[in-house]
């Protein structure tokens, strides 16, 4: 089932394996079209649990096969501020579910840097990577070809979380937020360059998700208590997969 207006567009499916079904089809159509006009695919992924379900989909046939994974650079939305063999660690999770299992080149994993003592400093050093490795002709933030994010019971996304300064954020691509519901710091791509994708796709499922969906997709303006809300990208595609839990409070998609 699909509603939505012109850049965004919300699909419902019947559970969260067929979230992760239509987000690896979705994926293995933008990596060819990237490659095929830029020569690569730049990749962020999501951390938390939900994507999870579609990392170990891609590692299998066919989406294995599918992939030119060589030509993948990946990147991360954000990041919890561990050690990257930390149970919480974004990185560990899609290592050990994915880029362990795949023929992508380590230059091409470009994690952020957790570990470091001073959360400022490594966020400062992921936008020298992002600087480095993904050219942007000198205007503007780099454009990543797709970006998976998740939805949090918050409304937070990547870690844009409510109140947050990071939601406001217009000139770095990469800072350091404080997050007083954990009592740590996350490392999180900002508004600039997640609004510069050329694709979003939410991937958000369960009921406990239900009321911000609701309230981001369909509630007033309001992204200090909606961050997901400030992801708008001016010349990019949005689109929501949800399972049917997590779209039941919405109107748009009723019946
Ligand atoms: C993280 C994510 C975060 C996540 C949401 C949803 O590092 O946790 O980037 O934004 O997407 O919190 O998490 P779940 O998928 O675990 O519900």
């Amino acid at each position: 089932m699909t509603a939505g207006d012109s850049g965004r567009r919300i699909i419902v499916c019947e559970n969260p394996a067929e979230v992760a079904s239509a987000a690896a089809q979705r994926l293995v159509v933008l990596s060819r079209e990237a490659i095929e006009e830029r020569g690569r695919m730049r990749l962020a992924l999501a951390g938390g649990r939900t994507p999870e379900t579609l990392y170990r989909l891609l590692a299998e046939s066919p989406y294995q096969e599918a992939v030119a994974w060589p030509l993948i650079e990946v990147f991360w939305g954000d990041e919890r501020c561990v050690w990257p063999d930390h149970p919480e660690s974004n990185y560990r999770m899609a290592r050990e579910v994915l880029l362990s299992k795949v023929p992508i080149p380590a230059a091409n994993v470009h994690r952020m840097r957790g570990e470091f003592p001073d959360p400022d400093a490594a966020a400062r050093e992921y936008e020298a990577v992002l600087r480095r490795v993904i050219e942007t002709g000198g205007n503007g933030p780099p454009r990543f070809d797709l970006c998976l994010l998740g939805l949090g019971p918050d409304g937070h996304t990547a870690s844009l979380f409510p109140g947050s300064a990071a939601v406001r954020e217009t000139t770095r691509w990469a800072t350091a937020a404080w997050v007083a519901k954990f009592s740590a710091y996350r490392l999180t791509l900002t508004p600039p360059l997640l609004n510069g994708a050329r694709y979003v796709l939410f991937l958000v499922t369960g009921a406990d998700k239900a009321e911000a969906v609701r309230e981001v997709l369909e509630g007033p303006e309001d992204p200090d208590r909606f961050p997901a809300q400030i992801v708008q990208p001016a010349s990019g595609r949005v689109e929501w997969l949800l399972d049917r839990d997590a779209a039941r409070s919405l109107a748009s998609v009723k019946g």
